[in-house]
């Protein structure tokens, strides 16, 4: 097989046969395909795309890079959420241990900052002692001992993937509906999951813009996992304004534990619900929505869920008591009377980067005493004067602007409703 033929191949916009796509990234994954090549494949799938049976191959060639978790003796069956990441989405804090009250094991694996959306594992961190390091063997002990685990993908799982994401980030082709389904869907599989739910939202906070884009690549994802024979739905959901009231690490933790207390902002709690309300019909714990929903509340609602949490805290070597500081606010107050009718919720993420919630570069060290608590949402009617936002921040002045002009204020807005669609082939 001569490398060359099969870049030109997808070049030409053929659709690659099985033993194509496994010679490449088999050859990628030993070093036997340079990344030159791996790079120009890449740009070309990006360009042409990919069907669906290609797709599903390319999942399973780079789930097959790597090793897998595996629960034998398992009653419990095993899933996992992915969200395409929001401003403010700490959803997956609450979630994990809901779900591992609910009778589920949540093996979850998640991740760190990208673009200027938050990252799991970085707003984790703000917890003194927490470990997201997790080794395979921990991952297996931890979630069979206490029901749920959150940590960053470990090394052995998908490394193809690893290795074509950092090809992709510097080659312009991380935007490909296929390249982006096998990157999340191989390292979701890779845990062996009963199911998986997907969190895809659109708008100016997400990756996806557009709803026609989230739409497209919750298919992609919902088809392959349903090919890999994962039970797998998708809910679309709106990003056109920050998840819930706080931006930022240490500040999303405390609104987290507001909504395992049964507490927390009304939009935060109906994602994390309709969240679990899938995975608990998808396994079949519960027969249908309405009543995976009453669980689910129930759950949080009596205090099991908090507990629950408090046990995988500890469990990851962290401190659940510790108090978590904010850094000193600084209101950000409406320049105009009128309604809150756009939001650049990017913007708002950005200006978390700046006071220091978020990386520039790799190695930046992220403060989690910084961020935004936000007071108005869309459609909402603001005086002259009105408190904004609040910022908790060490440096106010640039972030300062950038929030204020995040927020747009005209004289007609609506209200935008969060889940607006679901993804179920
Ligand atoms: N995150 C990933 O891990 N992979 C992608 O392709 C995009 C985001």
């Amino acid at each position: 097989v001569i490398p060359a033929k099969i870049i030109a191949a997808k070049r030409d916009s053929a659709e690659l046969s099985d033993a194509e796509i496994a010679y490449f990234v088999q050859g990628f994954a030993e070093d036997k395909i340079p990344d030159y090549q791996m790079s120009a494949l890449a740009m070309a799938i990006y360009l042409n795309g990919m069907s669906d049976r290609e797709t599903a191959t390319l999942t399973q060639q780079m789930l097959d890079s790597g090793t897998r978790l595996s629960w034998p003796d398992e009653g419990a069956p095993c899933v996992d959420k992915h969200s395409t990441g929001g401003v403010g989405d700490k959803v997956s804090i609450p979630l994990a241990p809901l779900l591992a009250c609910c009778g589920l094991h949540v093996p979850m694996l998640s991740g760190r900052g990208l673009g200027a959306t938050g990252g799991t594992l970085d707003k984790l961190e703000s917890i003194p002692g927490f470990r997201t390091n997790l080794s395979l063997a921990e991952i297996h002990s931890l979630t069979k001992q206490v029901g749920c685990v959150i940590t960053g993908a470990s090394a052995e799982l998908a490394p193809a993937d690893r290795r074509l994401y950092a090809l992709r980030d510097v080659t312009a082709t991380v935007p490909s509906i296929p390249l982006i389904t096998a990157s999340i869907m191989s390292k979701k599989l890779a845990e062996s999951l009963d199911a998986l739910v997907l969190d895809v939202k659109f708008g100016s906070g997400a990756f996806m813009k557009t709803r026609e884009r989230a739409t497209e690549l919750a298919q992609s994802h919902v088809r392959t996992g349903q090919r890999m024979g994962v039970h797998t739905t998708a809910l679309l959901t709106d990003m056109n304004q920050p998840l819930g009231h706080m931006c930022g690490n240490a500040n999303e933790i405390l609104e987290s534990i507001d909504i395992l207390k049964g507490d927390g902002p009304d939009d935060v709690r109906e994602l994390t619900l309709a969240l679990a309300a899938e995975l608990l019909v998808s396994t079949g714990i519960e027969t249908d929505s309405t009543a995976a929903v009453r669980l689910a509340q129930q759950r949080l609602d009596d205090g099991s869920a908090y507990e629950k949490y408090q046990q995988m805290i500890v469990a990851q070597g962290g401190n659940p008591d510790a108090v978590l500081k904010l850094a000193v606010t600084h209101d950000v107050l409406a320049a105009q009377a009128g309604v809150v009718s756009a939001i650049d919720t990017e913007q708002l993420g950005t200006a978390v980067i700046v006071m220091g919630g978020g990386r520039r570069s790799m190695s930046d060290v992220i403060d989690p005493s910084v961020g935004i608590r936000m007071c108005v949402r869309l459609g909402d009617r603001v005086n002259q004067g009105q408190l904004l936002a609040q910022m908790f921040t060490h440096q106010p002045d640039q972030p300062a602007l950038l929030v204020r002009q995040a927020i747009v204020i005209s004289k007609s807005g609506m209200v935008a409703n969060l889940i607006v669609g679901r993804i179920t082939s």
